[in-house]
């Protein structure tokens, strides 16, 4: 089965990026580590990171046509975009919601998020660590399916 991971605007800069809020680790080393843990779950992982809102909304596309399961760090995006949201509408498998950070426990800015009411569930708070939690997830959506 095959699992998409899709990461929004500036996780690009992860490391160097506010790494008081966001943690050391870059986007490689995150990448590695879920492309570890796809193989232990028997899943086939697409990873990729994307500055445009466009770009992320094709990929939500494409996502409908070759995965069981999506996870997305939609990033700034999640604040902001009503075409992601209905991207995420019109997709037929389950999508996660996926932060690095507490959206809840930040500026009140980030507590509004226009993927949540198209999602399955949401992933937020744990660091890196929530990457591996959202494939645990995704594998165990698709052994209930
Ligand atoms: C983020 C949280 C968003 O509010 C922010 O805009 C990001 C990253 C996170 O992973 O914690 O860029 O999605």
């Amino acid at each position: 089965p095959e699992v998409h991971i899709l990461n929004g605007p500036n996780l690009n800069l992860l490391g160097t990026r506010e790494p008081e809020i966001y943690g050391a680790d870059t986007l490689a080393d995150i990448e590695q580590m879920c492309l570890a843990a796809a193989d232990d779950l028997g899943l086939a992982l697409l990873f990729r990171q994307t500055n445009s809102e466009g770009m992320l909304i094709d990929w939500v596309q494409e996502a409908g046509k070759s995965a069981e399961v999506l996870i997305i760090n939609a990033a700034g995006y999640t604040h902001t975009s009503v075409a992601l949201h209905d991207a995420l509408k019109a997709l037929q498998i389950p999508a996660i919601e996926l932060h690095l950070s507490n959206i809840h426990a930040r500026e009140p800015f980030r507590r509004h998020s226009y993927v949540s009411a198209a999602v399955a569930g949401i992933i937020c708070g744990f660091g890196a660590d929530g990457y591996l939690l959202a494939l645990d997830a995704a594998s165990r959506l698709i052994e209930k399916a």
